[in-house]
């Protein structure tokens, strides 16, 4: 059993988890959320590269303990964020630091994104998941579900970088999302640290 108690160097499972395949636990979110991170991509950053509006309707997949996820709910006053996560504790930290900026418009959904996703289709505008996606045991069941979440037009956005042990490199990152029908927008920063976006595209002119 896990122990927070013992603190994250005591329990070999924990570190195990961090440095290996699987979910990264919660025990050491501190490292996520360690302010070294911003020399890889600050939030505003990350925000730059969405193609956001006001009132976007914003799903981050895997928000760990909420790094990015203050600067995506403020840049989305009219609309909404919706947080999920497998782990209640990660989800637990990202609300203790939202709502100290009193976001109003921010859903929390504890959930494995391998599954079926709890929202009707085409609810969103833009999905993001930051150092999430090779973490998730069947990516392609996940990315089929964002498609079907997102609305036509809509974009989802991956970024990987080192030193994650399940980074995803960009060209399979890229052969996976088109195969489930994604187009590829563009590609941000260098192969060890990048934001790839993608379109979910309309259909063509004269489809039924
Ligand atoms: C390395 S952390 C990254 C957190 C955050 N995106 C960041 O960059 O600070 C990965 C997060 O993805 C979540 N995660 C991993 N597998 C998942 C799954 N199958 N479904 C939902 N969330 C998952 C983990 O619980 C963890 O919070």
């Amino acid at each position: 059993m896990l122990d927070d108690s013992m603190g994250p160097v005591g329990n070999r499972g924990v570190l195990a988890r961090a440095l290996g395949r699987g979910y990264f636990p919660h025990q050491l979110s501190w490292l996520i959320d360690n302010p070294l991170r911003r020399l890889l991509l600050t939030p505003g950053q990350l925000a730059d590269r969405l193609p956001l509006s006001e009132s976007s309707d914003v799903l981050e997949v895997g928000p760990g303990s909420g790094y990015f996820s203050a600067e995506l709910a403020r840049r989305v006053p009219q609309g909404s964020l919706e947080l999920l996560d497998v782990q209640s504790e990660m989800l637990a930290k990202a609300k203790r630091k939202l709502q100290s900026g009193r976001y109003r418009n921010v859903g929390y959904t504890t959930h494995d994104a391998s599954e079926r996703l709890p929202f009707p289709d085409e609810s969103f505008d833009v999905a993001v998941l930051v150092a999430v996606l090779g973490e998730i045991p069947n990516a392609q069941s996940c990315l089929a579900e964002l498609f079907r979440l997102l609305r036509l037009g809509g974009v989802l956005a991956v970024h990987e970088h080192v030193p994650d042990p399940d980074r995803i490199p960009f060209e399979e990152l890229r052969t996976l999302v088109e195969a489930c029908g994604f187009r590829f927008c563009q590609r941000w920063g260098p192969l060890w640290n990048y934001t790839a976006t993608f379109e979910r595209p309309l259909p063509a002119k004269g489809a039924v």
